[in-house]
């Protein structure tokens, strides 16, 4: 069995590739344009796996370009769908590259399934286009509030034209991942999340500062109607997030009664606050981390974390890794990492 992953040489996707290689006997293929990710990845995936992977180099807003992998590859029977900008503080800066990116390069993959009738998708999609909820924990019937970015709205957006055309395929049938915050690294300290610019996201910016590449983190506010004052979020290690991906495909394959769009969570169903992160990380990296507390950052929500039910009873998936496997596992990347660049240097 084929499968396409574009974006696979990004951080969520080459974590799946990785679960792929190692857990089914499906062949991958992938599509990965490098803007936001590295050509090394394939050559990290190798060395976890053993497996070399048949990539392409195009940039999937080139519909005659991407219909050549399809063309070429008319065993490919599904698509996991991750290549996306996906900065949200940068999406409001650059609002028309979000669109632009992100929904022309859906447009094209779901054209070429369509032609070439390749049947199953999974799209990634993002919790953050809930919002500021009201009621918590979130499910896939809540409400979605009005995106605060552009690139909330792509992924809206997104889910909207799926559902458009799995109502008129005879083909298509989809299932949308929202996740929660992906964090951690592979557990061989091998392959993670590769921060090429200065980090937006929390878990890096942890790392990068422990082992001095930033100066200290500020802590966006403390003053939340949270537990501790600082914001909640359901950190969802990226391994766990890549199995949901896999099951997620076999549920399409196996079920031919799946609806032919369907929603699903993937959070741990835990939220933890900034605060409790830190001393998450402090406690299994035995450093003290330097922090200042600072002022809210715009289009922060102060609290949400996933109801999972449907991720558990309709694809049997379990999140197996906890806060702190998270936090080791991104420190071990870091350090290698560090380690590496120091080699190279
Ligand atoms: C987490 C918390 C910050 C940095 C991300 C992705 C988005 C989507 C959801 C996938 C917030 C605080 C952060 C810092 C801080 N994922 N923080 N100091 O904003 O929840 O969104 O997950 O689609 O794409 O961006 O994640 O890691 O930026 O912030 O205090 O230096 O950490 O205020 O409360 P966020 P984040």
């Amino acid at each position: 069995m084929k499968i396409l992953i574009t974006g696979g040489a990004g951080y969520i996707g080459s974590h799946t590739i990785i679960e792929i290689l190692e857990n089914t006997d499906w062949e991958v293929i992938s599509i990965d344009n490098f803007s936001n990710s590295s050509e090394q990845n394939y050559d990290r995936i190798q060395q976890i796996t053993g497996k070399k992977i048949k990539h392409y180099a195009i940039d999937l807003k080139d519909l005659a370009a991407t219909e050549t992998v399809f063309s070429e590859n008319p065993d490919i029977i599904g698509v996991i769908h991750f290549a996306a900008h996906k900065a949200v503080g940068e999406s409001v800066e650059q609002p028309l590259m979000y669109y632009d990116n992100n929904l022309n390069s859906l447009k094209n993959i779901l054209t070429c399934q369509e032609k070439y009738k390749v049947p199953y998708l999974i799209f990634s999609s993002s919790c953050s286009i809930y919002g500021n909820v009201a009621e918590l924990p979130v499910t896939e019937k809540s409400a979605i509030a009005k995106a605060e970015s552009p690139y909330a709205y792509t992924k809206i957006i997104g889910e909207t034209m799926i559902n458009d055309m799995s109502m008129i395929s005879d083909t298509l049938k989809a299932i949308s991942l929202r996740y929660f915050n992906p964090v951690g690294a592979h557990p061989s300290g091998l392959i993670g999340e590769l921060s090429i610019h200065k980090p937006n996201n929390l878990v890096p910016f942890i790392t990068q500062t422990a082992i001095g590449k930033q100066e200290s983190l500020t802590v966006f506010g403390k003053n939340y109607d949270t537990r501790d004052g600082t914001c909640i979020r359901d950190y969802i290690h990226v391994s766990d997030i890549a199995n949901a991906h896999i099951l997620a495909l076999q549920h399409l394959i196996i079920n031919n009664k799946n609806l032919p769009h369907d929603i699903i969570n993937v959070g741990t169903g835990v939220g933890s606050t900034v605060l409790e992160v830190i001393n998450a990380f402090e406690k299994v990296s035995n450093e003290k981390l330097n922090y200042t507390i600072g002022n809210k950052r715009a289009g922060d929500v102060g609290a949400i974390f996933a109801n999972n039910e449907k991720a558990k009873q309709l694809l049997n998936w379990e999140p197996k890794r906890n806060i702190d496997d998270m936090m080791s596992s991104a420190w071990k990347w870091e350090k290698h990492l560090s380690l590496t660049m120091n080699e190279q240097s």
